[in-house]
């Protein structure tokens, strides 16, 4: 089989080791990839959401399955694109995406089914919503969210009044993310602790993966930005037995059957984003993919071979696979260019990794640690820094201390100017 994975961050590097591992497959292509997967694929250099080369491409190489990892090629329609010329695919429809891509169309949809999230409010006026948020019985803080995608920055936390109306200025009259700002949800502040959960699903059958726990914030304590992950955790401490039990039936199970009654079955990775809050888990969000960099911590645990399980998806028979999963944790450290989420230097020299993009360390190799590539190019023998988040090194340990350990060790074996990275992963 020739498969294509499409997409070019740690994440795309996580399903491109993963697929590795199976034998039925013989070649590998990766669009646009980075210096990291070129070790592991074969690089296309068109960008991820160019579905006229995607589909060109797929058909005149012969390509049999395609893996759509980014939001944007989704929500672009990639994959009705594919499976118009006959090639199969993993990832959601156009149709099916929207529950991430339309944030309006996922609150809908959990209303309607009654599928527990933050009790909100749509807008599609600025003046309506900014009368809306000086109601007096309103309770501070509120949460005010573009509709569409928005590169993960559209959700702004308002604490007051003042702070709403900014928001909805910069949203809906400013256009600060375009028309993914035609349409606004304000929802209300829930707090908790931060799940997520990835889970394959062909539509008709859900099967969670191992929970996670993603760092958003730039710095250590959870300080900082807000950026696109600085490390994750996996399992999540707090997702116990019972959580999962609840959430089965009152989350996941309801929404693949509500996307099946709305006519748009979700066949791919549904990506649940939960608060476990006192009044039991509620949903912050879905997306329609793997996320990043969840699955550079995930899928290491992961026992069963990737592809027959995608496969399964793709021919809606996810029930007669059984999927294994190591008891082990995994941990998973972002190194990043000093500087993101904001302004950052690239084309720094990466050390201690070798020509295979991996760490060169003997205990890091001694225990399986993997550099997955988010942000770099090859030239030579050598890799570069091309973005903000540039490396994930995974370790996996019988305990979560010996897999942050472990983790940490590698680390410090790597480097380059300006690098930076939490010292704190798996401590909230
Ligand atoms: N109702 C809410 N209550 C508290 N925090 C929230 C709420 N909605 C979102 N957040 C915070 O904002 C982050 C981003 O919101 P989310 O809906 O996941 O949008 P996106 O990931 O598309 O930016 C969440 O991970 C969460 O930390
Ligand atoms: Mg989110």
């Amino acid at each position: 089989m020739k498969v294509l994975v499409i997409g070019s961050g740690g994440r795309e590097h996580a399903i491109v080791k993963a697929l590795k591992k199976s034998s039925r497959i013989k070649k590998i292509y990766a669009a646009p990839g980075n210096g990291g997967i070129g070790c592991d694929a074969q690089c296309v250099s068109f960008s991820a959401v160019n579905i006229a080369s995607m589909t060109d491409f797929a058909v005149e190489t012969g390509v049999n399955y395609v893996v759509v990892a980014p939001d944007a090629p989704l929500a672009a329609g990639m994959v009705d694109a594919l499976e118009r010329k006959g090639i199969r695919c993993f990832g959601p429809d156009k149709k099916a995406a929207r529950i991430e891509s339309s944030k309006v169309f996922s609150k809908n949809l959990m209303k309607k089914y009654g599928i527990p999230t933050a009790l909100y409010e749509v807008f599609n006026n600025a003046e309506k919503a900014s009368e809306y948020v000086k109601l007096a019985s309103l309770k501070y803080p509120l949460v005010i969210k573009a509709d569409g995608l928005a590169l993960g920055k559209g959700v702004i936390i308002a604490e007051n009044r003042d702070e709403a109306l900014n928001a909805i200025k910069l949203i809906m009259t400013e256009k600060k993310f375009g028309d993914s700002g035609l349409n606004i949800v304000i929802e209300e502040y829930l707090t908790g602790s931060e799940i997520t959960i990835l889970a394959f699903t062909d539509g008709k059958t859900i099967k969670p993966m191992i929970s996670s726990m993603d760092h958003k914030r730039a710095f250590d304590g959870n300080k900082g930005p807000n950026t696109g992950g600085m490390g994750v955790v996996a399992p999540a401490f707090r997702y116990t037995k019972n959580v999962a039990d609840i959430c089965e039936r009152t989350i996941f199970i309801p929404t693949i059957q509500a996307m099946q009654k709305e006519g748009c079955p979700f066949k791919g990775c549904l990506y649940i984003q939960l608060m476990l809050t006192t009044d039991g888990p509620k949903v912050i969000e879905y997306n329609s993919r793997f996320g990043d960099p969840e699955a550079q911590a995930v899928l290491p645990l992961l026992e069963t071979e990737l592809l027959d399980i995608m496969e399964a998806v793709t021919d809606g028979k996810l029930d007669s696979v059984d999927i294994k999963w190591s008891n082990a944790y995994s941990a998973c450290v972002v190194l990043a260019s000093g500087g993101y989420p904001s302004e950052y230097k690239t084309g720094a020299a990466i050390t201690g990794l070798g020509e295979n993009g991996m760490c060169i360390d003997s205990f890091a190799l001694k225990n399986g640690v993997i550099v997955y590539h988010a942000g770099t190019e090859k030239r030579g023998n050598s890799f570069y820094t091309t973005g903000g988040r540039v490396l994930n090194v995974t370790a996996s340990g019988q305990t979560l201390n010996i897999a942050l350990e472990t983790a940490y060790n590698a680390v410090r074996t790597i480097n380059f100017d300006g690098m930076y990275y939490r010292k704190d992963i798996g401590k909230y």
